[in-house]
């Protein structure tokens, strides 16, 4: 079997790792692992210094367009546990995306504004809109607040950190017209690190 990839293979990233890991172990509900994975989620999102400038990055060719960077920092070799940064440009914003996991995601660099939508039969409802700071971070539970987009409202490229329970860049979940509720299948990728057949 494939070893774990540390794509980020630093002290920081490890230790968060294998917090990470020693939470969901015991835990008998994604809740209960969130509750435990918190203190070390906010600790990373508070560390000014883990995060090398490369990862910070945007991508111009990338997948997801808007020069939106997905960068892969570590995952699990089955699948179960991914760790990447997300890069937004100044007035980029993702397209409306699910991810299909439960996990955390924190804003690390500039602000964001996040629409969250619901589903109403075929359509899609806008259900709530957040302004993000750094430091801010929220669970995800799916399906619950699973469908959403974010826009960078900063001047400045914004970075946000996102620990999920799937390799999300290369499972294929979807990308939603807002308007018309069409969900269409979508892999977002990875910019530093390639899917298991090699898109
Ligand atoms: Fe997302």
């Amino acid at each position: 079997m494939a070893p774990d990839e540390f794509v980020l293979d630093t002290p920081v990233v490890r230790q968060f790792v294998g917090e990470v890991q020693a939470a969901i172990g015991p835990a008998s509900s994604p809740q209960q692992a969130i509750e435990a994975i918190r203190p070390a989620f906010a600790a990373l999102l508070a560390d000014p210094d883990w995060l090398p400038d490369a990862y910070r990055a945007d991508a111009p060719e990338s997948g997801m367009g808007g020069g939106i960077g997905q960068w892969l920092l570590y995952r699990a070799e089955d699948g179960s546990l991914s760790l990447f940064s997300l890069v937004v440009p100044s007035g980029s914003q993702t397209p409306v995306h699910d991810h299909l996991a439960w996990g955390l995601v924190g804003l690390y660099r500039g602000t964001q504004d996040e629409e969250i939508y619901t589903r109403r039969g075929n359509r899609l409802e806008l259900k709530e809109q957040r302004a993000l700071c750094p430091g801010d971070f929220y669970d995800l539970i799916p399906p619950q607040d699973d469908i959403h987009r974010v826009r960078t409202t900063s001047a400045e490229t914004s970075v946000s950190i996102h620990l999920l329970t799937n390799d999300t860049g290369c499972v294929w979940r979807h990308a939603y017209d807002p308007d018309s509720g069409e969900a269409k299948p979508f892999r977002s990728g990875y910019v530093n690190a390639p899917c298991e057949d090699g898109a």
